[in-house]
């Protein structure tokens, strides 16, 4: 029986679509499902990378929401200073749009403060991602809204007591 899906064909329209973006693990049959679904050549390369998926061992906060179209994310953060986002990774159960803009978000929120990350919003990760599917516009809610809902969270959370060296 043939293989259900082949290596990738180093094409001149396919390089040309991706624009020099390592895809490594993507296949033809793949790229080609979200291509024609209207995914853009950012989205795909951090679908199929899995950019900042996974967890943080000790995370500050971990939170997992699940928005109303039954997609689920688990986001965790590691703060510093009780400030700074030093280190943000997610898991999901979705759609590839959930996991593009997963990884758009953790990717804007890095470095931010919490504040700063407040006000991340569904356009930026739009932005980040150069757009999404028509049908899917409503996925970086998702991310979105588990950020804001983790941030809240961990300012909830009882302070770690500051010990200082004598
Ligand atoms: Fe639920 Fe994409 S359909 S996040």
């Amino acid at each position: 029986m043939p293989p259900r899906t082949t290596p990738i064909d180093e094409s001149e329209a396919i390089r040309s679509f991706l624009g020099g973006i390592n895809v490594s693990k993507l296949t033809n049959d793949e790229f080609k499902l979200l291509k024609d679904a209207g995914y853009s050549a950012k989205a795909i390369e951090l679908y199929m990378e899995k950019v900042n998926v996974g967890v943080i061992e000790n995370p500050d906060v971990s939170l997992a929401y699940t928005g109303p179209c039954g997609d689920t994310m688990k986001l965790c953060l590691k703060i510093s200073n009780d400030t700074v986002i030093e280190d943000a990774k997610f898991q999901y159960l979705g759609c590839p749009a959930a996991a593009s803009s997963g990884s758009a978000i953790t990717r804007i929120a890095k470095g931010k403060t919490l504040e700063e990350a407040k006000k991340i919003t569904e356009q930026d990760i739009l932005h980040e991602l150069g757009g999404l599917p028509e049908a899917k516009l409503h996925c970086p809610k998702l991310a979105v809204i588990t950020l804001q809902k983790a941030i809240t969270t961990y300012e909830k959370l009882p302070k770690k007591t500051m010990v200082t060296a004598k």
